[in-house]
């Protein structure tokens, strides 16, 4: 069975912020576009040390703030190269809840 942690409440990131978060020892940022929640791998997968929490927003995706490279916050999917794809994570909001579960089948591992 798919397990989901509890590891905010949507009332801690209005609509346009964000807040990183630990679970299982990864880092992950959440971001709440319009209402809508996502939660991706917090370190730029370029250079591995850049924190996306903080970056810049672009449609439904965030802009690395070291080097501009960009990621979908749906899929991971880098626009510099798949090299780059990073780990979404499943989201899922609870009576107020905001619960994260297992990275999503992403670009990074399905081409291997
Ligand atoms: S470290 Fe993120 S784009 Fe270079």
């Amino acid at each position: 069975m798919t397990q989901y942690f509890q590891v905010a409440k949507t009332g801690d990131i209005p609509s346009g912020e964000r807040k990183r978060i630990e679970l299982n020892g990864e880092r992950i940022s959440i971001f709440n576009i319009d209402g809508e929640f996502y939660a991706i791998y917090d370190q730029c997968p370029h250079k591995k040390t850049a924190p996306l929490i903080r970056g810049t927003l672009n449609g439904v995706g965030v802009k690395c703030p070291n080097h501009g490279y960009r990621f979908d916050l749906k899929t991971g999917e880098c626009d510099r190269g798949e090299r780059f794809n990073t780990r979404v994570y499943a989201i899922k909001i609870v009576e107020g809840n905001i619960l994260i579960g297992p990275a999503k089948e992403d670009a990074s591992t399905s081409s291997a």
